[in-house]
């Protein structure tokens, strides 16, 4: 160990950056370096990725392109700034980035992440270090106790990753290429790392997988656990009150994971089930291996064995061959659905990928023609969903201070910020909250039997 070192690290893209992030951090934490939210006094920058699409890859460069300055200041200083590149970008594109911004020192893959000291070590010997291998051992068999993971963006709430990689491939996706093959983690690490989490005070715990309910980790019986039954384990870890899990394929949706929103309390009633087009000639073309009807069925299932629960989707517009008919085909089922939310964004093409070799592109100006289409049509039912909440009572996993003085703010069910008067202590608790109003971004409540017109918790849903 060399003394003192400060690292920043800034993340793109999806929660489970955020989460190897904060990982990574753990890691150099044991070899002496301490993070510091100013990437100007930093000694190591990582910037942890995201290839999902054309723009978010794009970002990348021109952060690069402002990096050159700070190092070429960190060197008038007198200081070395060794910049790595980690994440899905790195794994996609490895010595082409070196290339392209010679400003970068270590170029490493989602699959590395515990070789991390050693690559220092051989970036400051040789100059420069690039790994995008898949290695054969497991990275969290080397990666310590997520210590950050409790000072996670939401403090009482948290992100376990479960599942990692993806043996779907959807034809426009990269994820397959740039994560890996599916592996799952182990049952008992995995509830080690939330017996942890919750004695050091979280409350919530969200599942994370690129493919989450294909989890198939090892029981501590020797078989192989879904994950319906990782979730029943799960809701039995004292001190944890609630818990979601994403993203969720809809191919994947077993009956005993039905089972488990049928059964347990814990589990909050709301999904995202990805559904991407509503065109079944779309569909079959991304090698979704399920059709419209499919879809439908499965939002059946679930909403029999848990009538208050609410999706949400990820949507591509625009996606090669589209025509007007495929795309009315998707604003209907936002409507068969109800979605209470939705992601949308234009086709991307990615390289390697095998739409993207198709001749059939629908002009940029037709796609963001319908993503606007789109995200009317998400955003009516989004506001029908969140109107539908006034009046109702349901728990509120209370965070942090809320906007005003004497307000915290806290999550509902549903995901929804929910602003409220309550005293500080309540912070970390579940409590009922009845919704008195709505906001833009928010909606706002009083403590149930504070005021509150008193509806029971169990008439809370949409
Ligand atoms: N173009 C546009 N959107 C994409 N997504 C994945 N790949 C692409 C692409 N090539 C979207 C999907 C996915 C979400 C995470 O990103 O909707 O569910
Ligand atoms: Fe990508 Fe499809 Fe795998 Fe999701 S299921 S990560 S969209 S290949």
């Amino acid at each position: 160990m060399s003394g003192t070192r400060k690292l920043h690290v800034k993340s793109y893209g999806c929660q489970m950056n955020v989460y190897d992030s904060h990982r990574m951090a753990d890691l150099l934490a044991r070899e002496g370096y301490v993070e510091t939210a100013q990437a100007e006094d930093a000694d190591l920058l990582i910037l942890n990725t995201c290839h999902i699409r054309e723009k978010a890859a794009e970002k990348i460069y021109s952060e690069l392109g402002r990096i050159r300055g700070l190092k070429q200041r960190a060197a008038a200083d007198g200081r070395r700034l060794t910049v790595a590149v980690a994440g899905c970008v790195a794994q996609a594109e490895g010595e082409e980035i070196v290339r392209r911004a010679p400003v970068v020192d270590l170029v490493f893959g989602p699959q590395s992440y515990h070789r991390l000291p050693a690559l220092i070590a051989r970036a400051a010997a040789e100059g420069r270090a690039v790994e995008t291998e898949f290695p054969v051992e497991d990275k969290f068999d080397f990666l310590p106790a997520p210590a950050r993971a409790v000072t996670a963006s939401r403090g009482v709430a948290a992100f376990v990753t479960v599942q990692e990689g993806c043996d779907k491939f959807c034809t426009f996706c990269v994820v397959p290429y740039t994560r890996g093959a599916e592996i799952s983690r182990p049952v008992a690490k995995i509830l080690g790392e939330v017996a942890a989490l919750a004695e050091a005070g979280v409350r919530e715990v969200t599942l994370i997988g690129q493919n989450v309910n294909a989890f198939h980790g090892a029981g501590p019986d020797g078989e192989p656990w879904g994950l319906a039954r990782l979730l029943r384990a799960v809701a039995e870890v004292p001190g944890i009150l609630r818990l979601r899990y994403t993203t969720s394929h809809p191919r994947d949706v077993s009956d005993d994971l039905v089972a488990a929103h049928r059964d347990l309390p814990k589990l909050a009633p709301q999904l995202h089930l990805p559904v991407q087009s509503g065109s079944d000639r779309i569909l079959a073309a991304m090698n979704r291996r399920h059709g419209r009807d499919d879809y439908l069925r499965t939002v059946d299932r679930l909403r029999a064995a848990r009538p208050d629960l609410a999706f949400s989707s990820d949507f591509i517009v625009g996606f090669p061959g589209e025509t007007e008919a495929d795309f009315a085909d998707t604003l209907r089922i936002v409507d068969e659905v109800g979605f209470a939310g939705a992601f949308s964004f234009k086709y991307s093409p990615r390289p390697g990928t095998p739409a993207a070799r198709e001749d059939a592109r629908v002009p940029e100006p037709e796609k963001a023609e319908r993503l606007q289409r789109l995200q009317e049509a998400v955003g009516r039912r989004q506001a029908a969903f969140n109107a539908r909440c006034r009046g109702l009572t349901f728990d509120v996993l209370l965070e942090k201070p809320g906007r005003r003085p004497g307000q915290l703010v806290g999550r509902s069910p549903y995901l929804q910020p929910v602003q409220v008067m309550a005293p500080d202590r309540l912070v970390g608790e579940l409590v009922p909250v009845t919704v008195t109003d709505l906001g833009t971004n928010s909606l706002f409540g009083a403590l149930a039997g504070a005021g509150g017109p008193g509806v029971p918790a169990s008439a809370a849903g949409a």
